[in-house]
């Protein structure tokens, strides 16, 4: 997908949730995005969330802080985050139009950068934190439902030569961040029936990275449920990662 068509596609899912799909959701790994913000953040602290889409993980999940900067490219995400923050009553919270690829944020300013599922430039962010500050990334690996993209043959990231939780680990390596770890996360997510996983499918860009083809086959979505329905509820396998690091002091 050209970084046009990622931007309009963005651009037109701001009012959109995955509540609707009611997955059931179970982790068997611990590294958790906001379990670890938690632990680390502390009243005096300074966030930025980067690729933020309408705000509700920050606004509903960051601990209450100093500063709290969350940003997407999408003006209309960023509308629709601001709609929700006024709903929520928070006010450490703002919002603003940002490019993750050309930040514009100052110099040794935050203690803590957040980003999951979205694109980085650990180059960029590694200016922004203050030394010592920490950078918490959270992405959708290669191997993300791989058996159901092998049933179909195609999906987001099926013909990377080398996965992006790499191209990500090596970027924040090369950026000069210390103590780097990178940590698989699998989750196991439920459907309960065809239609709601059919529906998620067609919305997702898992199998269809491009916003404009919608087709999901149905020989071949029966052949994945068949494969892999456990107690009546049809089973995917989510391989995300998680990357962990310090500005060196
Ligand atoms: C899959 S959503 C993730 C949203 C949110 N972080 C979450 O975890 O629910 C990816 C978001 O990254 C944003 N995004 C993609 N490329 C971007 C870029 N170059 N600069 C800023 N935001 C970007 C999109 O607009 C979208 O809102």
């Amino acid at each position: 997908m050209s970084q046009n068509n990622v931007f309009d596609y963005f651009n037109k899912q701001a009012n959109w949730s995955f509540d609707q799909y009611g997955i059931v959701s179970e982790s068997l790994t611990d590294w958790d995005l906001i379990d670890l913000i938690k632990r680390f953040a502390t009243p005096d602290s300074r966030i930025l969330d980067l690729g933020t889409a309408g705000g509700e993980k920050v606004i509903a999940n960051y601990p209450v802080c100093a500063e709290i900067l969350a940003t997407d490219y999408s003006p209309e995400m960023i509308r629709t985050a601001c709609k929700n923050l006024e709903k929520s009553g928070r006010t450490d919270i703002t919002f603003k139009v940002m490019d993750n690829l050309n930040m514009d944020v100052p110099d040794n300013y935050f203690d803590i950068v957040t980003a999951r599922h979205t694109i980085t430039a650990p180059d960029q962010i590694i200016r922004c934190l203050k030394p010592g500050g920490l950078l918490l990334i959270r992405g959708v690996d290669k191997y993300d439902c791989h058996a159901l993209k092998m049933v179909f043959g195609r999906g987001q990231g099926f013909d990377d030569p080398v996965p992006v939780s790499i191209t990500d680990y090596e970027a924040v390596l090369g950026a000069g961040f210390a103590g780097v770890e990178l940590v698989p996360i699998h989750e196991r997510e439920y459907f309960k029936d065809r239609e709601s996983f059919k529906s998620f499918l067609q919305r997702v860009p898992i199998l269809n990275v491009c916003d404009e083809d919608r087709t999901i086959e149905d020989d071949l979505l029966d052949k994945y449920i068949r494969a892999n329905t456990f107690g009546g509820m049809i089973r995917l396998l989510r391989r995300c990662y998680g990357i962990t690091a310090r500005k060196p002091e």
